[in-house]
């Protein structure tokens, strides 16, 4: 993520508690009253909202390939049969189309969708079905729990929000589209599409080069997340397509115990800011069976992420998997027990990275990167305790100190424009540990091999490497010996 999101993350938290003070209150009401109630009671006074629609949304609006449902599935077939009474179904099954959505791709579907995650949110094991076959628009807002376990958000069809900063109504939240709060033991899944519709605002003249003549322009930029999980936990994502989101794709802030599988996540390469997954402050993360192409990070975490654990993901275009940035604003920063293993990372700015800003603290450990491939990716394999976005930056003594990092089994082609490994480490807090083996990256065209480059960094080379590290300095640097490193 480039490091304006930064800034726009601590508006948005702030934002959000407020509104979701308000939210979580009112539900807080309503969950008491009406927890055990079962819901068949409630016959709809307008009734036609069963009734599969007239219009096929097929013909007007293009509905993506869906990945685990036949695509001519009858959308019908998720719903209860209008003869049988029963539309708020007591086995706990809710339609958004039993509470009016309509998902032609024009009609506001947000309160049916809210009504429909009201109910569904109290019944046990409740599941919520957006059907295959229909595109439903809503409005950016927040699914609030907590809710009984097991709730299941199924969605089969499509959901996308307003198209774009104009349609985008004055009063909501620009910071984020879709928010789960305080939900746990919640699942989002199916084989339908949440569609960010982020084009017009990637062209917002104050987003980079899209200003006139190439120029960034000042002025509101905020960009919606299109979704947000947030102080939840026990949460599993997994066989969405989502693509094209505003900005990040996915945020997980203050969470716990998140897996995430088979998600293919698009966007174009030179969408600013659209980072797939970013996990700040958030443990014991699985990150498996992906598929991720943006224009900015991959995966990237944030400080106070820890136990975070990547599998056999793909990513790329875009700017491969990253640790930070950490250490903005002089902050402390906190992130470890890492694991990126068996996965490919294609045509990228960067492949694994770590990049910290001078004057921060904290630390990054323990972090491992195995069984990766790489294709012509710029820098393979970086750790920049200089980051810095263009501003200007000036050189502290703190810094996130970086240690116990192992890099094993990395293999493939690099863009010949930076070297394949870069290591550029804090003066005063050198990297420690850093552990190389078994490393081959060749050009990826032509036959310039490049030297690694190293600053400042200690550690072991465990197997030669192609090309072959030299600058590796041995044992423990004598400055970080007086120096308290314990703050994690
Ligand atoms: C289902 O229940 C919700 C709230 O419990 C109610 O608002 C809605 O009208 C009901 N819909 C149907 C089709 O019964
Ligand atoms: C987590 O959620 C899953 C599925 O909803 C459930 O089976 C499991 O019991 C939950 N685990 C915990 C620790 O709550
Ligand atoms: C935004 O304004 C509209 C119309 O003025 C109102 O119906 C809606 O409830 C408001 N939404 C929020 C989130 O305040
Ligand atoms: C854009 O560049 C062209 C050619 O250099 C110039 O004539 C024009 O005034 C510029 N427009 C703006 C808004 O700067
Ligand atoms: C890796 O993930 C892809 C989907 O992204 C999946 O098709 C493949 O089966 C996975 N491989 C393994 C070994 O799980
Ligand atoms: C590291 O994280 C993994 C999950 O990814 C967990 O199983 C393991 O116990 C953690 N290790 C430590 C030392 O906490
Ligand atoms: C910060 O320190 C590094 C390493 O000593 C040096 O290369 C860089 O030029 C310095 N940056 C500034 C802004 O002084
Ligand atoms: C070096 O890092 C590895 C993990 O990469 C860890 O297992 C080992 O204990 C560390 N060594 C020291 C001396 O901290």
């Amino acid at each position: 993520m480039v490091s304006l999101s930064a800034a726009f993350l601590v508006l948005s938290l702030n934002c959000c508690l407020v509104m979701f003070c308000c939210e979580a209150r009112y539900h807080h009401h309503s969950h008491h009253h009406h927890k055990k109630q079962h819901n068949k009671q409630h016959y709809p006074p307008h009734s036609g909202i069963s009734a599969p629609p007239s219009l096929a949304p097929e013909g007007s609006i293009p509905v993506p390939p869906l990945v685990s449902l036949p695509p001519n599935a009858p959308p019908e077939a998720y719903a209860p049969s209008p003869d049988d009474g029963e539309y708020n179904n007591t086995n706990g099954v809710f339609d958004v189309r039993q509470f009016g959505a309509v998902g032609d791709g024009i009609t506001d579907d947000t309160q049916a969708f809210k009504e429909a995650w009201d109910s569904a949110c109290q019944a046990e094991s409740g599941k919520i079905i957006v059907p295959n076959g229909y595109s439903f628009m809503i409005q950016s807002g927040s699914f609030t729990g907590p809710c009984e376990p097991g709730l299941v958000f199924q969605v089969d069809g499509t959901i996308m929000p307003p198209d774009g900063p104009e349609s985008w109504p004055k009063n909501n939240s620009r910071h984020q589209w879709l928010v789960f709060y305080r939900v746990n033991d919640m699942s989002l899944e199916g084989g339908g599409v949440i569609d960010g519709r982020g084009e017009q605002w990637w062209n917002l003249p104050c987003k980079p080069h899209r200003g006139p003549n190439g120029t960034t322009l000042p002025g509101p930029c905020d960009s919606p997340v299109a979704i947000r999980f947030f102080m939840s936990t026990n949460l599993t994502v997994q066989g969405l397509r989502i693509k094209d989101s505003p900005q990040f794709h996915f945020r997980f802030d203050n969470c716990k115990k998140v897996h995430i599988e088979s998600l293919h996540i698009t966007a174009p390469p030179l969408s600013p800011n659209t980072d797939g997954i970013h996990i700040e402050n958030t443990d014991s993360v699985e990150i498996y069976n992906s598929v991720i192409s943006n224009g900015d990070d991959c995966i990237s975490i944030g400080s106070g992420s820890y136990d975070v654990n990547i599998r056999n993901v793909t990513c790329g275009p875009g700017h491969g998997i990253s640790i930070g940035s950490l250490g903005m604003r002089n902050s402390r920063a906190c992130v470890s027990n890492i694991t990126v293993r068996d996965s490919t990372i294609k045509f990228t700015d960067n492949g694994v990275r770590i990049k910290t800003w001078q004057g921060g603290s904290g630390a990054v450990t323990d972090v491992t990167f195995d069984n990766i491939r790489m294709d012509t990716v710029r820098n393979p394999i970086i750790i920049d305790q200089f980051y810095c976005d263009g501003r200007r930056c000036t050189n502290h003594t703190s810094a996130v100190f970086v240690s116990n990092i192992q890099y094993t089994g990395i293999k493939g082609t690099y863009d010949i424009r930076s070297p394949p490994m870069h290591f550029g480490c804090s003066d005063s807090i050198p990297c420690t540990n850093i552990t190389i083996s078994d490393i081959e990256l060749l050009p990826a065209r032509g036959d310039l091999v490049l030297d690694p480059f190293c600053w400042n960094v200690y550690g072991e080379l465990e197997t030669l490497t192609i090309p072959p590290v030299s600058c590796l300095m041995e044992g423990i640097p004598r400055s970080l010996l007086d120096i308290n490193l314990g703050y994690c």
